[in-house]
C-alpha cells in the first residue's frame, strides 16, 4: 500500500471538569491503564503499542483539547506545517522535541476550522505483545463535526494527504492507512468533536466491553450494530462528562485502488441504521451529546 504522510491516528487530549472521576472511569470501566503522569495531565494507554491513546487534563468544561496523529517521516512535520499555514491554519508550535511522555518530535497546528491537531514522529511505543480480549488496543478513529464538510474534507485530503474512502449523505470517511477510516467528518452545522472510537480486538470484545459498561451503570447509547461505510461493528456510549465514545472492531481493511461509493449508494432501507437491522434508533441524548463538544479554541 502507498505510504501516506500521516500514518495513523494516535491519541486525543480531553479536558474534563473532574480529573479523578475521569481517570477512574477510563481505567476502571472503559479499559485503559495509566501510562504516565506529568504536571496536571494523566496519560492512559490501551493494550497496543501506542504510548498513550487518551490524555486527560483538568478543564472548566468538557472540551477536546487536541487530536494527535503520527507521521511516517519527520520531513512530513515540516511540509504539513507549511501546507497548513498556506491553507489558512495557524502554527501553534513548530516542529520541536516533545516534552510530554512519549517524546519524539511534535508539530502543533490549528486547522482553518479551529481543530487543534498535533503531528508526532519518533514517539516511544510499547513493545508489541499479544492483544488481550475485551479491552481497547488503540484508537480507531475520531469523528469531527463540520460546519462546511466539503471544505474540511478538502483540507484533510489536499493539505494532510488523507484519502476519501466513502461519502454518505452526512459523512465523509477518510483513510491514511489500511483502515477504511481514521477520520470521519460529519455534516453537522458546527465544528467540534462528534465522537472518539477505540479499537477492540474483535466483535466478541465489543460485546463484552459493552457488558462491562452496563455492569458499571453505563447503558449502550446506540448499538450494538454494524456500520455501512467501513463495515465495522459499533457500540456508542456517552461518558460521565458528555463525550461520546465508541467501541468498534472489524473495520474494513482496504488496499490501493479502493473505490469510494457516494451518498446514493449508502442508503439504508426504511427503519434501519445498521447492516444487521438490530440497532434501535439513536436516542436524542446521544445525538445531542454528539454536537456538544467543541475544540477549546474554536469558540
Ligand atoms: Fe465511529
Amino acid at each position: 500500500m502507498r505510504e501516506f504522510p500521516v500514518a495513523a491516528i494516535r491519541s486525543v487530549l480531553l479536558g474534563v471538569p473532574d480529573l479523578a472521576h475521569a481517570e477512574a472511569f477510563y481505567t476502571g470501566t472503559w479499559g485503559l491503564t495509566v501510562a504516565a503522569r506529568q504536571g496536571v495531565t494523566v496519560y492512559l494507554r490501551a493494550t497496543g503499542q501506542d504510548y498513550h491513546v487518551l490524555a486527560l487534563q483538568p478543564h472548566p468544561t468538557a472540551e477536546i483539547l487536541s487530536v494527535s496523529f503520527r507521521v511516517s517521516a519527520q520531513q512530513h512535520l515540516y511540509s504539513i506545517a507549511a501546507s497548513v499555514a498556506a491553507a489558512g491554519g495557524t502554527i501553534i508550535a513548530p516542529s520541536a522535541p516533545n516534552s510530554e511522555p512519549g517524546g519524539g518530535m511534535v508539530l502543533k497546528v490549528t486547522s482553518p476550522e479551529g481543530y487543534i491537531l498535533h503531528f508526532h514522529h519518533g514517539d516511544a511505543q510499547h513493545p508489541s505483545a499479544s492483544i488481550p480480549a475485551n479491552l481497547p488496543y488503540r484508537l480507531s478513529h475520531v469523528n469531527l463535526n463540520c460546519k462546511d464538510i466539503e471544505a474540511t474534507s478538502s483540507f484533510f485530503q489536499k493539505i494532510l494527504g488523507f484519502e476519501l474512502t466513502d461519502r454518505s449523505k452526512a459523512m465523509a470517511f477518510l483513510s491514511c492507512n489500511q483502515d477504511h477510516h481514521a477520520v470521519v467528518l460529519a455534516d453537522s452545522g458546527l465544528d467540534g468533536l462528534n465522537h472518539v472510537a477505540f479499537m477492540m480486538p474483535d466483535l466478541e470484545s465489543v460485546m463484552r466491553g459493552s457488558g462491562r459498561m452496563i455492569d458499571h451503570g453505563h447503558s449502550i447509547g446506540w448499538g450494538v450494530g454494524r456500520h455501512g461505510p467501513g463495515d465495522n461493528v459499533f457500540a456508542y456510549f456517552v461518558d460521565p462528562f458528555g463525550f461520546v465514545i465508541e467501541y468498534t472492531a472489524e473495520v474494513m481493511q482496504i488496499a490501493d485502488g479502493y473505490q469510494p461509493h457516494g451518498p446514493d449508494y449508502w442508503v439504508w432501507p426504511p427503519g434501519r441504521s445498521d447492516h444487521w437491522g438490530i440497532a434501535p434508533p439513536k436516542p436524542a441524548y446521544v445525538k445531542d451529546a454528539q454536537l456538544a463538544i467543541r475544540f477549546a479554541s474554536a469558540k
